[in-house]
């Protein structure tokens, strides 16, 4: 158990300086990860026309309310839900409210549980009832993103490596990476070190070391890179209205490779491709 205050204020740390965990935090991060997955394996049983994303921000808060957890976002920097709703052309950090999802809607649910003063972070993309071929191949472009960036993070390897990775497998299929957001390092804190940018040039940045944890969550859009933030503060959509989707695990950089914190217990974290392979290292 960990007290509210601890859990969001986490330990305080010198910038630029990548945090190397030990089996505990592993252990924690295994714990916590896993439950967000559950959590995000549960809504997928509500995304269906009709439904608002205030009420599966809802069953998210009762999820976590009900597994000793906490949703990290909750009062973070003002926001107070426990889910990011992110819609057709948003890019990130929708905020639930009345909008109703409709047949056609591709909607990613980001979710960040802190279990045992760990953060799980997580997100995927849900069909609402059939989709167009466009809105299917897009998500299938962006699982792929991120099975490529987790692949490159491997000891040795660089975070660029990673960022490069991503950024040439997307482009290739005519698709833009989203410059603006990028995945960080987590843990005891929600947002730590290393950043993890989705585009860059092969071997820059910091060396990746067994310890590191961090996210890795790739925006792609069908149409330019661009975009702007909406005046409520968070939403951040595309400039030229094409459609954007998002998916984001956390993991650990191993002495072998690297362990993926965040998989889907029920196979569902890539609709595209349901089963327990859905992207297994
Ligand atoms: N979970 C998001 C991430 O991947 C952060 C959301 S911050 C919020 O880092 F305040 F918009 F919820
Ligand atoms: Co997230
Ligand atoms: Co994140």
């Amino acid at each position: 158990m960990i007290t509210y205050t601890k859990a969001i204020k986490g330990k305080k740390r010198a910038p630029g300086v990548i945090p190397l965990h030990g089996p505990e935090g592993f252990a924690g991060m295994r714990k916590a990860g896993n439950l967000t997955a559950r959590a995000l394996d549960m809504l997928a049983g509500h995304v269906r026309p009709g439904i608002s994303t205030a009420e599966l921000d809802r069953l998210a808060y009762e999820f976590a309310c009900d597994h000793d957890a906490i949703p990290a976002t909750i009062f973070y920097r003002g926001y107070r839900h426990s889910i990011c709703t992110s819609i057709n052309h948003v890019v990130c950090h929708g905020i639930p409210g009345n909008k109703i999802l409709r047949e056609g809607d591709i909607i990613n649910i980001d979710l960040t549980l802190i279990h045992e003063g760990w953060h799980g972070d997580s997100s995927r993309m849900y069909a609402v009832g059939k989709i167009s071929t466009r809105a299917s191949r897009l998500i299938r472009i962006t699982y792929e993103s991120l099975a490529r960036g987790i692949k490159a993070a491997v000891p040795g390897n660089t975070t660029g490596d990673i960022g490069a990775a991503i950024q040439q497998y997307a482009e290739s299929q005519r698709a833009s990476v989203v410059r603006d957001f990028v995945g960080h390092g987590l843990g005891t804190l929600f947002h730590d070190e290393p950043n993890i940018m989705h585009f860059g040039t092969p071997g820059s940045g910091p060396e990746l070391k067994p310890g590191m944890i961090f996210t890795i969550e790739p925006m792609i859009n069908l149409g330019r890179p661009h975009v702007k933030v909406l005046s409520d503060g968070w939403t951040a959509v595309t400039r030229d209205r094409s459609l954007s989707a998002q998916c984001e695990h956390s993991i650990g950089i191993t002495e072998e490779g690297n362990e993926i914190f965040t998989l889907s217990p029920a196979g569902l974290f890539n609709p595209q491709e349901p089963g327990p392979q859905a992207l297994k290292s």
